[in-house]
């Protein structure tokens, strides 16, 4: 591998805190992105690099192939029942102050909806249940995805069929999720290598205050 390419992996690998495992084909993808911007050469897309809106421009353009997407709807289901105990017993100590949740990291969004969800079925036990979640990830195609609300089979898999049917309305090829449940959740692109810059942006973003709020916790 010429030194320009290693730099390269070494540049994106620093900017997003990813560590490459499937090097060869973000190698083949760089290939193919100095074709597209019509690059000479390696070195020409590394000093490409070098311009901080050029390297966000290729994070995004590299995302699926750097990132890795998996996620599925109720995919810990420990972690996410630990956790509405947790945020019910949150919200009956602060009665009725809204609790906010980060999904740091949430890809296509079925982290945050999951939670969403169940924490719906709970306002049986906490009918005065306030809350918002947040979903960043750095990659916004997978962003654009979760704001759909659009979900077919295998990332259903664990969802029982009668909370499927509570949920979520039924199409020809995919599910949607009900506006009960996808106003709940908003989503904001952010890199979690920037958590000094998210944290001064919460200042001024309600979303992201949300967001940082809940992480202190
Ligand atoms: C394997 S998915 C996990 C999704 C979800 N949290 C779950 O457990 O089902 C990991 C996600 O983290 C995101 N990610 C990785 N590094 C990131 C970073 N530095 N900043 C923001 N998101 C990042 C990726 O884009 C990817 O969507």
């Amino acid at each position: 591998m010429s030194s320009s390419l290693e730099r390269c992996l070494a540049l994106l690998s620093s900017h997003t805190g990813l560590v490459f495992d499937r090097r060869e084909q973000v190698e083949a993808r760089i290939q193919t992105r100095i074709v597209e911007l019509g690059l000479d050469n390696e070195a020409a897309y590394l000093h490409h690099l070098s311009s901080p809106d050029r390297m966000r421009d290729e994070v995004q353009a590299l995302a699926s192939t750097i990132t890795i997407r998996e996620t599925y709807f109720f995919r810990d289901q420990d972690q996410l029942s630990a956790m509405v105990g947790w945020i019910l017993s949150r919200a009956h100590a602060e009665r009725g102050e809204p609790v906010m949740i980060w999904s740091a990291g949430c890809s296509t969004g079925e982290e945050p909806y999951s939670l969403a969800i169940l924490l719906e079925e709970s306002r049986t036990l906490s009918p005065v249940l306030e809350y918002k979640i947040v979903g960043t990830d750095l990659d916004e195609a997978a962003l654009e995805h979760a704001r759909k609300g659009c979900y077919s089979g295998r990332t259903l898999r664990h969802v029982p069929p009668e909370l499927q049917d509570r949920y979520f309305e039924p199409g020809p090829k995919e599910r949607r999720l009900m506006d009960r449940v996808r106003s709940r959740v908003s989503f904001v692109p952010a890199n979690l290598l920037n958590y000094p810059r998210l944290k001064a942006r919460g200042s001024r973003d309600w979303r992201l205050k949300v967001a940082i709020q809940a992480e202190a916790c």
